[in-house]
């Protein structure tokens, strides 16, 4: 087994808690080797967009698994989130998010016992989005079969290792049809193939609220990126601090482990935050490299100055906690703790190596794909003339509705065109005709030689003879 790790000291709390970490790890012997790297906000300063150099990939490859304390994204157009190129690059395509509750301790909820497994390379963090006209923008959610195949699987995979019981796909599918549909198709597909445990599906609203005043009714979640983000942020503050929260990103080659926070900069240089989430994400790493022996001692030491009432701020409460400790307390209470008693709360310890998962996809798509028409988008006043000239401009590919962001405004007229531009979809005439791009070109120099504005063209493409595109909203 590897015993060199990558380690990213990170931005505003991150060089704090990685050193509380660092020195834990270290007295609990577990004689890992630490490279070093620099990356994010000193990066980003020194002209690098991307937050890191080149020379920096070369490392993390070579040592595989990579321990992160959180970075600042820096605002402004010019810089993409780091965090996200790091889990696309290295294809660390689920993220794992336990949040647990501590109580009688620290958190309200007797038995909170949450994962969270939030797929991590795709949906609207492909982070490909656009200025369309001067007044609109647009992202693309993107969702692939093979995607959501992979994170289902894993999540009841993960859910059978680990002797839980429910798996509960989380989604907006009844407005995402196509999209958060085919996460819900899937999880429906997959879920026969596992008896044994439960299988759910709750729309990501009535979920979110559920989750935070009833945590207790969830076991393991499986949901889109945003959700996932979003919820797992929603599940470690309800079991006491979004400081508590450790996550890892798991690829076939590749492993990332970090706290689900931020880098915090409202506290960065105060010694006063919490490094739980980081030791957490730490303990999940021992567990991956199959230390677990040192990752039941660190975790045993941590839950016993937990139970001592030795808190951090943001865990603190006057009631429950004994006192309020800095960073570097926190962390020499914890080296304190090593080899002591049993916490009361160890049972919590999975020993699992659980995130080395293998997937088999199995889900072949052989479904027959046809195009059949095109969504132009064009910027331009709606008016009845405009409409009259593309109603008669082709004779295979017909005008068959409008629409004004996402709402029909032809043939039926729901409301005014309120956006500057429009979408005007475009159908092949009869069922029997066979259509090809060149028909979609001579379609798109015809609207040029109207001298309008066209923003984007998206096909449409029938699967199996069902339409993979949406209606508009009244159509
Ligand atoms: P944040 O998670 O950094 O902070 C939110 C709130 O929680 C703040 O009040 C902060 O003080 C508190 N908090 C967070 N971690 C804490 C800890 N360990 N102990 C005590 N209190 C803690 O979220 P925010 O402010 O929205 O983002 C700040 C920066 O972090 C942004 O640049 C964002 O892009 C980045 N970020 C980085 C992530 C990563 O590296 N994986 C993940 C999320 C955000």
């Amino acid at each position: 087994m590897n015993n060199r790790i990558t380690v990213a000291y990170g931005d505003g709390i991150g060089p704090e808690i990685m050193e509380s970490v660092l020195q834990i790890l270290s007295h609990a012997k577990t004689g890992l080797e630490v490279e070093t790297i620099e990356i994010g906000e000193k990066i980003y300063n020194k002209g690098f967009s991307s937050g890191i150099s080149d020379d920096v990939w070369e490392v993390i490859k070579r040592n595989k698994v990579l321990l992160k304390a959180p970075i600042t994204t820096p605002l402004g157009k010019g810089y993409k989130s780091l965090n996200v190129t790091f889990r696309r690059t290295l294809e660390l395509f689920a993220n794992i998010r336990p949040s647990l509750s501590y109580y009688p301790f620290v958190g309200k909820f007797k038995n909170m016992d949450v994962v969270i497994v939030r797929e991590n390379e795709e949906d609207l963090y492909s982070g490909i989005e656009y200025r369309f006209t001067q007044n609109a923008n647009i992202a693309m959610k993107l969702i692939s079969t093979s995607g959501c195949e992979k994170i289902i699987r894993y999540a009841f995979e993960y859910a059978r290792i680990n002797k839980r019981n429910k798996v509960t796909c989380v989604t907006k599918s009844n407005i995402l049809k196509i999209t958060d549909g085919c996460f819900q198709e899937i999880f429906l597909k997959i879920a026969p193939e596992y008896p044994d445990i439960k299988a759910e599906h709750m729309l990501v609203d009535i979920a979110s609220a559920k989750l935070a005043n009833n945590p207790e009714n969830f076991d393991v979640i499986v949901t889109l990126n945003l959700y996932g983000d979003i919820m797992s942020d929603i599940a470690s503050e309800v079991s006491g601090s979004v400081g508590l929260a450790g996550s890892a990103n798991i690829g076939k080659e590749y492993a990332m482990f970090e706290a689900v926070h931020g880098s915090a900069p409202d506290i960065a240089g105060k010694d006063i935050a919490n490094p739980s989430g980081l030791l957490n994400s730490a303990i999940m790493m021992l567990k991956h490299l199959g230390k677990n022996h040192e990752a039941e001692m660190i975790y045993n030491a941590w839950l016993k100055t937990i139970e001592e009432g030795l808190h951090t701020a943001d865990m603190f409460n006057s009631e429950k906690s004994t006192k309020k400790l800095s960073t570097s307390e926190f962390t020499q209470a914890v080296i304190h703790n090593f080899n002591n008693k049993l916490s009361l709360l160890i049972s919590k310890f999975q020993s699992a190596t659980n995130e080395r998962i293998l997937i088999k996809e199995t889900l072949n798509n052989n479904e027959k794909s046809e195009l059949i028409g095109v969504d132009i988008f064009i910027k331009t006043q709606f008016t009845p003339e405009l409409i009259a000239k593309l109603q008669k401009l082709d004779d295979i590919l017909k005008l068959h509705m409008v629409s004004n962001r996402g709402l029909l405004i032809w043939p039926k007229v729901l409301r005014n065109a309120e956006l500057d531009f429009s979408r005007f979809r475009f159908l092949k005439a009869k069922k029997e005709y066979r259509i090809s791009q060149s028909n979609v070109l001579e379609l798109y120099k015809k609207i040029v030689e109207l001298d309008l504005d066209i923003v984007s063209i998206i096909n449409l493409f029938s699967y199996d003879d069902n339409i993979g595109f949406s209606l508009a909203q009244g159509e």
